[in-house]
């Protein structure tokens, strides 16, 4: 079953489901820099993304408004009903409780996107998981393929995989699907 915008996590604390907004910009940077394992982009970039692509964004916030988590992510230009995840980072407080599964089915689910990209590096294990158990939920295919090789780079940098999960479907119609009653052809 898919996770809602604001269910509680069980962790003491409600988290609840937003859309960006200038203010989150510099948590944003933040939380990014202290998981330690992200690229971290200028200051400038995460405010630029909370003003143009809240609408493919969202934060995880607690009643205070502090922030737990995000997901950064638009609409491929040349297909627009694919959403490109940039960044996914839940605050180490918070992960291992479905904050970052909740945040993409929250724009899975809003946005109406037909597949999911996301680049995951090997060494991720998380990463890999939370984009392979969300295909699962959805019902859906999941491919992986290189996309940015070292040699590409200027700096060192390894291999970003491709990870592309499709067709989605809303979940109102997936449900719907699994009441009826399927056609059976006897020989
Ligand atoms: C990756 C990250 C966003 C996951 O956040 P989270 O809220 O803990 O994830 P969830 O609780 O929704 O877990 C999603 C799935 O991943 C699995 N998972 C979570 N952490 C894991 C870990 N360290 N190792 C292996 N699997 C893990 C969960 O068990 C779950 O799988 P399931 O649905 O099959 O049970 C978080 O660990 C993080 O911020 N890491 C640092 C930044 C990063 O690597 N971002 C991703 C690249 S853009």
């Amino acid at each position: 079953m898919l996770h809602s915008a604001n269910e509680n996590d069980h962790s003491g604390f409600a988290i609840n489901l937003r859309r960006p907004t200038l203010s989150d910009g510099a948590g944003l940077w933040h939380l990014t820099r202290d998981t330690g394992v992200l690229d971290v982009n200028s200051s400038y970039q995460y405010l630029l993304w909370c003003r143009d692509f809240a609408e493919t964004s969202v934060v995880g916030v607690t009643e205070e408004q502090q922030l737990m988590g995000f997901v950064t992510g638009f609409l491929r230009p040349d297909e627009p009903t694919t959403l490109m995840v940039w960044q996914v980072a839940v605050d180490r407080a918070a992960r291992g409780r479905g904050l970052a599964s909740r945040m993409l089915d929250y724009l899975v689910e809003t946005t109406g996107v037909k597949h999911l990209e996301t680049t995951v590096t090997d060494d991720n294990a998380a990463s890999q998981q939370l984009f392979a158990s969300l295909a699962q939920r959805h019902e859906a295919e999941h491919n992986v393929t290189p996309l940015f090789t070292p040699e590409m780079y200027p700096d060192e940098h390894e291999t970003e995989y491709l990870h592309r999960i499709g067709p989605l479907v809303p979940e109102l119609v997936r449900q719907r699907r699994r009441k009826t009653p399927q056609l059976t052809v006897v020989n």
